[in-house]
């Protein structure tokens, strides 16, 4: 169905056509005509034709480094031009040079992501204004892996003309004219370049992902383009449901690249799965036996399940070979937090067949591969219908990622993954009825289920005041927004007016939750800013414990020796400082199963947000570690953060959280070894219970001293922390009145 609409809406390769309603508005026909003729010295930026830019490809020397082009582009090209978006070079080019705004929509594959930069790239030629092309993605890895691939295109090396800029890590150069970014990052980069004007262009890719950030960078986009006459937006989505994106801006023009799948043979399951890995797995062993040759993609929702499937399916497929059933695979796991290397890997070739059974690659991977990365040659998908989403309650103010069944739309996209080389097949591990009734249409968009709080601090910093008037494409609940901006209040970020204080201005300087932010922020009045930062680092990073299946006792017992009587925060702490004491040693990390990639990546966060602290002004400081205080201070600094997030144990032995009165449990990876009566929590985990992970006792006293606005007892709900706090208070001000009797004693 999608092909049909597609090319209805996009007659190929007619850019002068007149008949073409993309072309309609188009005012001067004329003069892009005879630019066709025009030699390369006069081209000129921002008007110039496909046929110009394909001359310049095709030539001996690479235009941007002055160097002969290899042999290596000259194939890649060659495979370039064969891709969909390539006929439309000309009518993308015409349409950009009368609109300031484009919506492009095209199947995934099609060569949006790699191609459309590039075409912007020749035509506007930026890096002779000393500017840059954006091209931002949602997710990290595609950002990281698309650069590598254009870089590759452009016959450059990657982090020079071509880069990326992700958070904590920037692969770009002063000679970088074209840059893959994940959204947020430009986000951040408006907080100090409003108009953004670095940029000649701004890609918004993934457009249809709707995530959170992608959301606020078009309402931010809606008010930029009126003042940067001269800059150009492109809206990418891979849907066709682009009429939202249309509408929403301004009544743009489309461009709909015909799609070049083939068809894709759904089938169901026809009584629904009780255990969907398993059955996962199972259709997996299926299809390596009974199909012919074509890779497989699986897709699951996070890494513990992507690695236990790939352990399964290999185990499985060993013991078919075993018996001389089956031809060799290669399993290869695809999840956002893989390191970049092994990301590669879902690019590498499928193994040779084996005595007339073909060889196959198996990728299981996250929904980064339902439409941001392309992996050719799929023929086989297997959709489970689930995925990891976020989920947001206002009224008990938890965000969590839950598993949950995917929308239509995403099934669809999976669905098509299989038709990408040749007819395919989609394994569908739902019924047919279950795929009519219970999946909803289209996701919700992230922002109608996110905790706001970063995004509001972050448009208060962009100085927009009227958080109400700003322009959502799909505007959040009032509550969700009233729930931000009172945290923010709480944290001292906002004032009762909702405007930014100081402290709120340096909030926003760090790439970091609020919390965290005001944490590391206070964390020098509390004398343990080196450790709070370490801290931090530890927790922005992928878990560093490793548990192998086949060593949970070990590795156990060696997370046992980190450990900390005061809880976990403390236990990260001790984990990074063994970590540094031992040299950063890979064969002590492997020892002590602990993961040395998150740790090297701790190790570098922490070095950023010690560069913004220097530049802050922030003190670096530490409590001699023999002081009675050292840990106590460190406990304290967390609380000045995060005291909205604490909990007490009630007489039942479950834990309550304070004020939103929510039961919870201790998460089984605590390293507590008793149940401490007031806790602060990192993260709010629901899975079939409520579960509170990385926490670390507190003292009821110090909630009441260091965040009274938020523990004022007279408002307070009525619960079994409420007498607690006021049994604490109480305590506190009859010493207070003790005390000052004395002085008042001595004084006379
Ligand atoms: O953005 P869209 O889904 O439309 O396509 P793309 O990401 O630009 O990919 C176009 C083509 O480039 C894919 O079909 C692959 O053949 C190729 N590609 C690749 O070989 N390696 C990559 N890392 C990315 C793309
Ligand atoms: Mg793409």
């Amino acid at each position: 169905m999608s092909e049909e609409r597609a090319s209805k809406r996009a007659p190929s390769d007619s850019a002068s056509d007149d008949s073409n309603p993309y072309l309609a508005h188009r005012k001067d026909k004329k003069r892009s005509k005879k630019q066709d003729g025009a030699t390369a010295s006069t081209m000129q930026p921002g008007n110039t034709t496909a046929k110009q830019g394909e001359a310049a490809e095709d030539g001996d020397i690479n235009p941007f480094t002055g160097r002969p082009f290899s042999n290596t582009y000259r194939a890649i090209l060659k495979k370039r031009r064969e891709l969909p978006v390539t006929k439309l070079r000309q009518q993308f080019l015409d349409l950009i040079h009368s609109s300031q705004v484009v919506v492009l929509v095209g199947e995934t594959g099609s060569g949006k992501t790699t191609q459309i930069p590039q075409y912007l790239v020749y035509d506007m030629q930026p890096q002779q204004a000393g500017m840059m092309i954006a091209c931002t993605q949602p997710r990290r890895v595609a950002a990281m892996s698309v650069a590598k691939r254009v870089s590759e295109e452009m016959d450059v090396v990657l982090g020079q003309e071509v880069g990326y800029a992700i958070r904590f890590e920037d692969c770009t150069s002063p000679s970088t004219f074209l840059k893959y970014m994940t959204d947020g990052m430009l986000l951040r980069e408006a907080m100090t370049d409003p108009l953004l004007s670095r940029y000649s262009a701004v890609i918004l890719d993934e457009a249809h992902d709707r995530t959170l950030q992608t959301d606020i960078l078009m309402g931010l986009l809606k008010e930029i383009i009126p003042k940067r006459p001269d800059l150009k937006v492109v809206v990418m989505s891979a849907t066709l449901d682009a009429g939202k994106f249309q509408k929403y801006f301004n009544n743009s023009p489309l461009l709909s690249v015909p799609g070049r799948t083939f068809p894709v043979e759904i089938f169901y399951t026809p009584e629904p799965e009780r255990d969907y890995l398993e059955a996962a797995i199972r259709t997996v062993s299926q299809i390596h036996l009974c199909e012919p040759e074509g890779d497989v993609l699986l897709f699951l929702t996070g890494e513990d399940e992507i690695e236990d499937a790939c352990t399964k399916i290999r185990l499985n497929i060993d013991e078919m070979r075993g018996a001389g059933q089956a031809g060799p695979v290669k399993v290869v796991p695809l999840y956002s937090t893989l390191p970049p290397a092994a990301q590669q890997r879902i690019f590498d070739p499928a193994p040779a067949g084996e005595a007339g059974r073909p060889g196959r690659k198996i990728v299981v991977a996250t929904n980064i591969a339902e439409t941001s990365l392309t992996i050719d040659g799929i023929v086989y998908v297997i959709d489970p219908g689930f995925s990891k989403q976020k989920v947001y309650n206002p009224r008990v103010r938890v965000e969590s990622l839950l598993v949950s069944p995917i929308s239509k739309a995403a099934a669809q996209q999976r669905a098509g993954r299989a038709g990408r080389t040749r007819p395919g097949k989609a394994f569908r591990l739902y019924t047919e009825k279950s795929f009519n009734k219970d999946l909803i249409e289209q996701t919700y968009p992230e922002i109608l289920r996110s905790n706001l709080g970063n995004v509001v601090l972050q448009l208060k910093k962009l100085g927009i005041e009227n958080l109400v008037r700003f322009d959502f494409m799909d505007p959040p609940a009032p509550e969700t927004m009233m729930r931000a901006l009172e945290l923010l209040n709480y944290l001292g970020a906002l004032d009762d007016e909702g405007a930014l204080t100081p402290l709120g201005q340096t909030m926003s300087e760090f790439p970091l939750d609020p919390e965290m932010a005001k944490m590391l922020i206070s964390s020098a009045r509390f004398h343990c800013s080196n450790e709070i930062l370490s801290i931090v680092a530890m927790l922005s990073v992928p878990n560093v414990f490793l548990r192998p299946n086949d060593a949970r006792r070990q590795a156990e017992e060696a997370k046992r020796s980190f450990a900390h009587p005061d809880g976990d925060h403390l236990c990260l702490l001790n984990v990074y400082h063994a970590y540094k004491n031992n040299d950063e040693d890979n064969s002590w990390c492997w020892n002590n199963f602990l993961q040395q990639r998150s740790l090297k990546s701790a190790d570098n966060v922490r070095q950023q947000l010690m560069r913004i602290m220097e530049r802050m002004d922030i003190d670096l400081v530490s409590t001699p570690f023999n002081d009675k205080n050292y840990y106590v201070n460190i406990r304290r600094a967390l609380l000045s953060g995060f005291f909205m997030q604490v909990a007490h144990q009630e007489r039942s032995g479950h834990y309550m959280t304070a004020k939103d009165n929510q039961i919870v449990n201790l998460h089984p990876s605590t390293c507590l070894d008793h149940k401490p009566d007031w806790v602060i929590y990192h993260e709010f985990v629901l899975t079939t219970r409520n579960y509170i992970r990385t926490v670390t006792e507190v003292k009821p006293e110090w909630l009441l001293e260091l965040a009274p606005q938020y523990y004022d007892l007279r408002n307070f709900p009525n619960c079994a922390a409420k007498r607690e706090l006021e049994k604490v208070a109480r305590g506190k001000s009859s010493h207070a009145h003790e005390h000052t009797s004395k002085k008042d004693k001595k004084k006379r």
